[in-house]
């Protein structure tokens, strides 16, 4: 190349970056003063498109990401940068929870929706994406219901997506799922002081069903290039394990719970081994920047690895992971809404249900029977407060849905029986004739029992240990279309990062729950308007479709830089300052 051609390039690069930052001022700036994002609407979907593709040409301009957040995210737009900036890519989900779950009842099969977070954000990508599911196939009558491929098209009475079961064995179940991800990597993961523990054989059933679920991607991948959505903590070695037999392929991998401190982490027995197995992933996702940020300390620890920290990216065998934060969320409920029942109704039907008085206070906790959820602390601070303001006596009812979760293993059965008992306690205490402060429900609810206890309920404790995100806290306003209700949210749990307006609450302190239990009490109802409205406005724009898109935006640049790398010669270039040269021959190749 010339002087005068080099000389021009640069002045290409630097006013198309000039310009990008522009846009991207104007358009942050132009929301801040008040302006809606992008609308979709029926007709319009092309215009929430184009919108999607225009951010991505700007993300590509820069060579890192922008504000994804200046669409409105829809199934629409998700399709479309399929369609048009990822063409013939196949999605492939792989998740040990399935979506959906037959089970054999004594008259005939029943169809559940398991109680997950993963599913509930999963699924409506899926369905947008026309993809591939992955997932055990773990319900009684699962193998009663698939082809000779052990594939069943899905959702039932309306299918969209293909789910394709992969069969465990009883050793297998136990040793991977039970043992090594739910005694092990669980524990280990989050900070709810329940001892790891890790064996060996829990650890080989491990690697032989990653090996299994590696070899379904494989067999179900329609050509080279398929993109991999990789879910949680239960698939540690298979990105490697695809992405050794298709190099081309793009996995991403989300870790759906917390990442620890290198310190926490290096409890683990095959601590290189997870961390290797991981980094075969083309993209890994977290929740929050804190456990994205507790991962890349992590492997600058414990592997010889290439950490540019600007790029977010990390170099580990000639290939090159970025590690970011991806905030999950959920589907937009208005379909769902639209279902059910108006709040006053809602609310009366539930007192009646559990035979509570009109003028009771409800409070509601609503997820798995886990250990990590911090249900006995709730129960704590609910006798603080019935202790220090005994008025509240008789006024104020705890609905606890615990849905049965992992309950053959042993820290679940102490949990149960202790949830139970203190339960009990607390209604021989304080309860009267007609009155018991605490109902406990151990049963699995569906999507739309669920949303009628939000809209039912006066408060909603969330009061995580710890969590990755909690999507049970996004429900619940999503689910108040009447802007009441008060959230009291765990300052644990990744959702207290967005949810500002929420009661922050610390569960270790009952004293300072029990004080936030009262003020949600009295709050009134000017003040539980203020707050909701903004919690719901994030969650509206910031949906699944968004977390998803986002990740999808990453892949369709990594495809692309990929691509160019691959018909340069420059594969595996590390990224940071090495970079530059990269992006030369990139312009270089495009102008040509
Ligand atoms: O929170 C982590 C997680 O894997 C979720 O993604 C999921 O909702 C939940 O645990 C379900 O647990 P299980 O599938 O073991 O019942």
């Amino acid at each position: 190349m010339t002087d005068y051609g080099a000389d021009l390039l640069w002045v290409l690069i630097l006013a198309s970056l000039g310009f990008s930052a522009f846009a991207v001022f104007f358009s942050i700036s132009r929301q801040r003063r008040g302006h809606p994002p992008a609308v979709t609407h029926p007709a319009g979907e092309d215009v929430a498109a184009e919108a999607a593709r225009k951010v991505m040409r700007e993300f590509e301009k820069n060579g890192q990401s922008v504000d994804a957040a200046l669409v409105t995210w829809s199934p629409e737009t998700l399709r479309k940068i399929l369609a048009d900036d990822l063409p013939d890519a196949q999605v492939i989900v792989v998740s040990n929870r399935e979506p959906y779950i037959h089970n054999s009842k004594d008259d005939g099969i029943e169809l559940l929706v398991p109680a997950s977070g993963l599913v509930s954000a999963l699924e409506p990508i899926t369905r947008a994406c026309a993809g591939t599911w992955i997932a055990y196939g773990g319900g009684t009558a699962d193998r009663f219901t698939v082809d000779e491929n052990d594939r069943v098209q899905v959702p039932p009475g309306n299918p969209s997506y293909m789910l394709r079961r992969v069969w465990l064995t009883e050793e297998e179940h136990q040793g991977y799922y039970l043992g090594f991800a739910n005694e092990g990597l669980w524990p280990l993961c989050h900070i709810a002081f329940t001892r790891p523990i890790f064996r060996a054989s829990d650890w080989e059933a491990y690697e032989a069903v990653n090996r299994k679920f590696a070899d379904t991607v494989v067999a179900e991948a329609r050509n080279e290039r398929p993109i991999v959505l990789v879910q949680d903590y239960h698939f540690a070695l298979l990105p490697r394990m695809v992405r050794e037999r298709l190099p081309e392929a793009i996995v991403i991998t989300f870790w759906h719970i917390p990442w620890p401190n290198s310190e926490v982490y290096s409890i683990c027995p095959w601590r290189e081994r997870i961390l290797e197995g991981l980094l075969g992933s083309s993209i890994i996702g977290f929740h929050t920047q804190f456990h994205a940020n507790n991962f890349t300390e992590t492997v600058d620890r414990f592997l010889e690895s290439r950490i540019e920290r600007a790029d977010a990216a990390i170099s580990y065998g000639g290939q090159t992971t970025l590690v970011h934060a991806y905030p999950i969320s959920i589907e937009w409920p208005a379909e769902l809404l639209a279902k059910l029942p108006e709040v006053e109704a809602s609310r009366a039907s539930l007192r009646a249900r559990f035979g509570l008085k009109a003028d009771v206070k409800l409070c509601v906790g609503v997820e798995r029977l886990d250990y990590t959820k911090g249900i006995l602390d709730r129960f704590q601070a609910l006798e603080e407060l019935f202790i220090k303001h005994p008025e509240w006596v008789g006024k104020l009812v705890v609905l606890q849905i615990a849905a049965p979760s992992r309950g053959t293993l042993p820290a679940y059965k102490q949990l149960h029986d202790e949830c139970h008992r203190y339960a009990e306690e607390l209604n021989q205490r304080y309860g009267s004739e007609g009155y018991r402060p605490v109902v406990m429900v151990a049963e699995h609810h569906s999507q739309e029992q669920v949303y009628e206890i939000y809209r039912a309920a006066d408060i909603c404790m969330v009061t995580s240990l710890h969590d990755g995100m909690n999507l049970v806290a996004k429900e619940f306003v999503a689910a108040r279309d009447d802007e009441q209700g008060v959230l009291l949210l765990s300052t644990f749990a990744g959702a207290s990062r967005e949810l500002l307006e929420a009661l922050i609450v610390n569960p270790y302190d009952p004293a300072m729950m029990s004080e936030a239990l009262l003020q949600a009490l009295t709050m009134t109802p000017e003040e539980q308007r203020q707050r909701m409205r903004p919690m719901r406005e994030m969650v509206r724009n910031n949906n699944v479709y968004r977390w998803a898109g986002s990740m999808l935006l990453d892949a369709a640049r990594l495809r692309k830089r990929g691509d160019v790398d691959r018909a340069t010669g420059t594969a595996d270039r590390p990224p940071g300052i090495d970079n530059v040269v990269s992006m030369f021959e990139r312009k270089r190749v495009a102008m040509s």
